[in-house]
């Protein structure tokens, strides 16, 4: 790939071209990408031109360019926020210190670790993804889905910058096993178990965006805080990225709520199956699940390693700068909620090592929100039911809560109780069924498919029925 002019095919600020020895693990790194987009990337539509929305700068006017691309010649940029002049670490040991512009030598480790975990999530979903153009309800969501993948694509590029800027060697190395891993490989799975869980129809992909991408928001939002600068800055611009990712699975629930609501209304049923939609009771048990396994994304409510990216000053709280308190948290507790027996307790537990917990919960009253905004749709229809967030305990794999059976409301059950409900709770081989029925695509432009209401507006001012995807 030698000749490469790298200012013009990878749009980026961080100085590619001064910085030859980057330049050189990028044009070694990036075929490999290519390879492996191809490979694993969205299936069937590699050739086809698509309204995809690209960063070429930072400002407000270069990060959001609109226009027609084949995702294989997509530009992965590399982009940091601007710097901010004279930041300072906002908490832990190191607080008031001039934030970190290389690697601390005593961090190298943890935080090449943490960069690798979170870099692992965005192939990975690109791959859980791939099959789902085939079924697609819309043109509309059709080009969404692929900018969600092209985007995290470009995180994948973000946390590959670092490790090959920052980490010599072991940087390289692990981008590329960032490219080897592949979702739910039994050999060589991805790192964490959301990313090896099928998104098998398009149901489970506007939960994966509303749950499981809010876990990604709230996960960045702490490395945001990070001391290391270069991370810090990477997360921020990512952020604004990942905004897009929530709104698609928000709206891509809440559409499939306004569509269930008018079918109820029409027909006079809550059936509404016969009709072509998906009843809320179904909708409920995807949500069920999908919130567990993003619930399990954040770790045990107990955790030394949260404590120590804290205390050393790698990954903060939520909005870390906003709180007011002595950001050390050394003699600080926080309300955890626990098992006593059979009983779900509450206990103050020192804050330090309670940090995934406290981030569980800002993560939890942010999906209260989307939840509420869903319930307005079907009290706007005169619907009375409420789709509701199980109890943090409900169906958890990892913490306090995995080896118990939990129901919605919170109450621990009896393996016989479990078994005799959970059909109740969790989607059934028959709920599987049936939306995977329901899976026929759509490609008309300006047409959606039965189980989905259309959106309000289109893509950058463009109307519905505009060819978001050229498909001939
Ligand atoms: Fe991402
Ligand atoms: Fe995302």
């Amino acid at each position: 790939m030698a000749g490469i002019d790298y200012t013009e095919r990878i749009p980026n600020n961080v100085g590619l071209a001064e910085d030859l020895r980057l330049q050189r693990a990028l044009e070694d790194w990036q075929p490999k990408f290519l390879d492996w987009w191809r490979d694993m990337g969205p299936h069937g539509y590699q050739a086809k031109e698509t309204y995809l929305r690209t960063a070429v700068s930072v400002d407000a006017q270069g990060w959001a360019q609109f226009g027609y691309v084949r995702m294989p010649e997509y530009r992965w940029g590399i982009f940091l926020a601007e710097p901010e002049p004279g930041r300072r670490i906002s908490f832990g040991d190191h607080k008031g210190a001039p934030a970190w512009q290389e690697v601390p030598g005593e961090y190298r480790g943890v935080l090449r670790r943490l960069i690798v975990t979170q870099g692992d999530t965005e192939p990975a979903s690109v791959e859980q993804q791939r099959h789902l153009g085939r079924t697609c309800p819309s043109l509309y969501d059709l080009r969404n889905l692929f900018q969600v993948n092209v985007e995290e694509g470009r995180h994948l590029w973000a946390m590959v910058y670092l490790l090959d800027a920052y980490f010599g060697r072991d940087g390289r190395e692990e981008s590329e096993a960032l490219l080897q891993r592949r979702s739910g490989d039994r050999d060589k799975p991805r790192i964490l178990g959301a990313f090896n869980e099928k998104t098998p129809d398009w149901l489970s992909y506007f939960m994966f965006t509303f749950f499981t991408d809010r876990d990604g928001k709230y996960q960045l939002a702490g490395l945001a805080e990070s001391g290391f600068d270069p991370l810090s800055r990477t997360c921020r611009f990512m952020l604004t990225e990942e905004a897009h990712h929530m709104f698609v699975g928000e709206t891509g629930v809440g559409r499939v709520v306004q569509r269930a609501c008018e079918l109820m209304r029409q027909h006079k049923t809550d059936d509404v199956r016969p009709h072509g939609g998906i009843d809320l009771r179904m909708l409920q048990r995807y949500l069920n699940f999908h919130y567990a396994v993003s619930l399990d994304l954040f770790g045990s409510e107990i955790s030394t390693n949260a404590a120590n990216f804290y205390t050393m000053g790698l990954k903060g709280r939520f909005e870390e700068t906003k709180k007011d308190d002595d950001h050390q948290l050394k003699t600080a507790t926080y309300t955890v909620t626990g098992l006593d027996g059979d009983r779900l307790v509450t206990r103050e537990e020192p804050a330090l090592p309670s940090l995934n917990e406290r981030l569980r919960d800002d993560y939890i009253a942010d999906c209260q929100r989307g939840v509420d905004r869903w319930n307005r749709v079907i009290k706007e229809h005169g619907i009375d039911f409420q789709l509701r967030l199980p109890h943090r305990a409900f169906q958890r794999a990892i913490g306090l809560f995995a080896d118990v059976r939990v129901s919605p409301e919170g109450r621990v059950l009896s393996q016989a109780e479990w078994e005799a409900k959970k059909h109740e709770w969790l989607p059934t081989e028959e709920d599987q069924a049936w939306v995977q029925s329901l899976m026929r695509p759509e490609t008309e432009p300006g047409k959606f498919a039965s189980w989905i209401a259309p959106p309000p507006r289109g893509v950058n001012g463009q109307p519905l029925d505009f060819e978001y995807v050229r498909l001939a």
